[in-house]
């Protein structure tokens, strides 16, 4: 109920529907030295929070609060179910080669597994899909309860997976319960995350004749005031007040730009405050602040 309240009070910007993608991909033929065999990419929404692949051998977190979560005890069931979804994964993927007929080259064998989660109506609903050389290939029906096919070679797959009930009574079971148990904890942990966000405040200039740009970055709720401040009095004259953007992982970014000459402002006292959930941050418009090379620093961002 709590998560319920939370989630109300901090929407999310896009939809209604949550999604968590784990994406597996297997390239097998003549691949270059180094690229692992196995990788796998899990989203939250569009967002990446985990990532794995045959050479490193792990899961590896994403994203802070994701980070934090790996270190907490909890991270442990996380990666047992991983570990056997993964094992699942590689017993069908070999099965699946075996049936195929192989010309030469590479070939690229996929699965995308997750469920969606609709916040409004508390509906979910789990996935399960095999794909060869980016076509769909072998479909997991949980209505029924049983993998089905459109593809006439992959029928003798299917017929085999079929028989082991074992294994899609444990999926049922996760896609049912666990993955949507695992969905709602990361929106969980996500959104506390947010909400604790203060920006990053930088003074950026394209090179040193351009005009000088206020950014303050990566903060959450997206409230925030940018005052640029001449020797201590509010100054609204010569100042371009960008766009409030959100950014990729929910938090936003606004910038306010500066339009007076370099003359003007070593001469006097110019700087940039952003105000944001109560707490102030300054920054004194100063040669030593300026970061010149921001093209990076926004990407990075
Ligand atoms: C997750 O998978 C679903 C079902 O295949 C797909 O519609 C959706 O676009 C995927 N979401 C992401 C973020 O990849
Ligand atoms: C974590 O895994 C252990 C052992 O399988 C289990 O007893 C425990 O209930 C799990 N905890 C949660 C929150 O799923
Ligand atoms: C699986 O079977 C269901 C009906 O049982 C059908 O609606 C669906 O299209 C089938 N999927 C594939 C990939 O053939
Ligand atoms: C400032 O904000 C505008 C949106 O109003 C954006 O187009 C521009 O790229 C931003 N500039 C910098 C340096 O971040
Ligand atoms: C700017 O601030 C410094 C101290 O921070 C002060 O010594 C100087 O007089 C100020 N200059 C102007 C023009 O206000
Ligand atoms: C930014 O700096 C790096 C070195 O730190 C340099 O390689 C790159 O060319 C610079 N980019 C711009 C746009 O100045």
């Amino acid at each position: 109920m709590k998560f319920i309240i939370l989630f109300i009070c901090i929407p999310l910007a896009y939809s209604e529907k949550q999604w968590l993608n784990t994406t597996y991909t297997e390239i097998n033929g003549k691949t270059a030295a180094g690229i692992p065999e196995i990788s796998a990419v899990t989203t939250l929404d569009d967002q990446q929070i985990d990532y794995y692949d045959s050479n490193i051998k792990k899961l590896i977190p994403k994203q802070n609060w994701m980070k934090e979560f790996a270190s907490t005890e909890l991270w442990k069931n996380y990666t047992d179910i991983r570990e056997k979804l993964l094992n699942i994964y590689k017993n069908n993927i070999y099965v699946i080669k075996n049936t195929v007929t192989q010309s030469q080259g590479v070939h690229r064998y996929q699965r995308m597994y997750g469920c969606e989660w609709d916040d409004e109506t508390g509906d979910s609903q789990g996935f399960d899909q095999y794909g060869y050389d980016g076509e769909d290939f072998i479909s997991l029906d949980l209505k029924e309860n049983r993998y089905n096919t459109s593809v006439p070679q992959a029928s003798p797959t299917v017929m085999k997976w079929n028989k082991n009930r074992a294994q899609l009574t444990f999926l049922k079971q996760y896609y049912d319960y666990e993955c949507v148990y695992w969905l709602k904890e990361f929106l969980k942990l996500w959104k506390a995350d947010l909400k604790r966000r203060a920006p990053e405040v930088s003074l950026l200039q394209k090179n040193p004749s351009s005009l000088v740009v206020c950014h303050a970055t990566g903060f959450y709720p997206s409230g925030v005031s940018i005052t640029w401040l001449r020797n201590g009095v509010n100054h609204y004259k010569d100042v371009k007040h960008g766009d409030l953007l959100p950014n990729e992982d929910g938090t936003f970014q606004k910038n306010h730009t500066l339009n007076v000459s370099p003359d003007e402002w070593e001469k006097n006292n110019y700087t940039c405050e952003v105000e944001h959930q109560g707490k102030t941050i300054q920054k004194n418009l100063i040669k030593d602040e300026i970061k010149s090379n921001y093209s990076k620093l926004l990407i990075l961002r």
